[in-house]
């Protein structure tokens, strides 16, 4: 008999469809059993050229998981995640084993799902402002995970050079027509947010017209307003880790939020498979594998949210 009711897990799902994911495609599914959640990746909204080893799909997967443990643990369950639990069910990305009483986790709390709601990517200039060394602890502390390595660093020679590996990243991705008809078409879905009538207009320029010098002068602006640089790498190159790489990033996003910092994803470099290589080596770690990087600072916020399926949509 289960000790959890289906509407209270159904609950605590409205947290985890709330996480980011990439071009806002929501790759996930969920199965509600007894005193159990599966979670499953959505292979019908997987981005085929933009990350075409799923390293994205996994990650965002990972995002909503941590959203549906913070939201667990506040309510007061306790939880066992297993990844990729069997081999023939490839779409099975964890499963997630609920308890009536639990301990929240030291590296979750209230902060964290407080933040659930108010998160937002902010895509604006960052102003000229430091992150103080305490802040930059609480978010360092966020990573957890074995084998899963946090790297933030300010220092202007690397990020100048990062940011010549993202304006040549926007060069490359977006002179493939195959690249902007896939970004054109989730742009025209509105997953951006962005008005109908703009959604169309924008689908239709990013689908035609090459865009890539355009988008690297705003990027190159957007990346070096910030004063952290961050990436998250892991010692395999697994969807496991892409999934743990997902949760930390959202827990540091949750967490950041609740400072008051702001982030954005830049994936340019981490979707050029020779790029990967040379981000490690620019932060001396060549033994690992770049998996997800994101920009840290202050902002101005972002007005209203992105939109999400709805709950049902997403329950199998
Ligand atoms: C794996 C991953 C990659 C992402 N890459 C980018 C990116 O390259 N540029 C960007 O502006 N946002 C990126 N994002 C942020 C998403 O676009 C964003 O989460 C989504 O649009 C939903 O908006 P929200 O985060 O404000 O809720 C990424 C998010 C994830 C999880």
């Amino acid at each position: 008999m289960s000790r959890i009711s289906i509407e209270k897990l159904r609950f605590l799902l409205r947290y985890a469809i709330l996480a980011p994911s990439s071009f806002n495609t929501q790759p996930w599914k969920f199965s509600i059993g007894e005193d159990e959640i599966q979670v499953f990746t959505d292979k019908t909204r997987w981005l085929k050229v933009s990350d075409p080893d799923q390293r994205e799909l996994y990650i965002s997967i990972g995002c909503a998981l941590e959203n549906l443990l913070v939201a667990a643990e506040h309510f007061g369950y306790g939880h066992q995640v297993v990844y990729l639990p069997d081999p023939d069910k490839e779409e099975l990305a964890a499963t997630i084993k609920f308890i009536p009483q639990g301990q929240p986790s030291p590296f979750r709390g209230t902060a964290l799902f407080n933040a659930i709601p108010v998160r937002r990517t902010n895509h604006k200039i960052y102003e000229e402002r430091t992150v103080p060394p305490d802040d930059l602890k609480r978010l360092q502390d966020c990573c957890v995970e074995e084998d899963i390595l946090l790297y933030m660093t300010g220092d202007l020679d690397i990020r100048r050079k990062v940011d010549r590996l993202v304006m040549c990243g926007d060069a490359i991705l977006l002179s493939n027509p195959a690249y902007r008809e896939e970004l054109g078409y989730w742009i025209g879905q509105g997953t951006f947010g962005t008005p109908w009538l703009m959604a169309k207009l924008t689908k239709f320029a990013i689908t035609h017209i090459d865009m890539g010098k355009r988008q690297a002068k705003e990027d190159s602006k957007a990346l070096m307003s910030a004063p952290v640089l961050a990436v998250l790498g892991s010692k395999v190159d697994d969807k496991e880790s892409q999934i743990k790489i997902g949760q930390v990033f959202e827990r540091i996003c949750l967490m950041a939020t609740d400072l008051g910092i702001s982030t954005q994803p830049m994936s340019q470099i981490v979707e050029i498979p020779e790029f990967k290589a040379v981000l490690m080596m620019l932060i001396q770690d060549s033994d690992s594998f770049a998996q997800h990087i994101f920009r840290l600072g202050y902002a101005e916020q972002e007005k209203g949210h992105t939109p999400r399926r709805p709950l049902e949509e997403v329950l199998v």
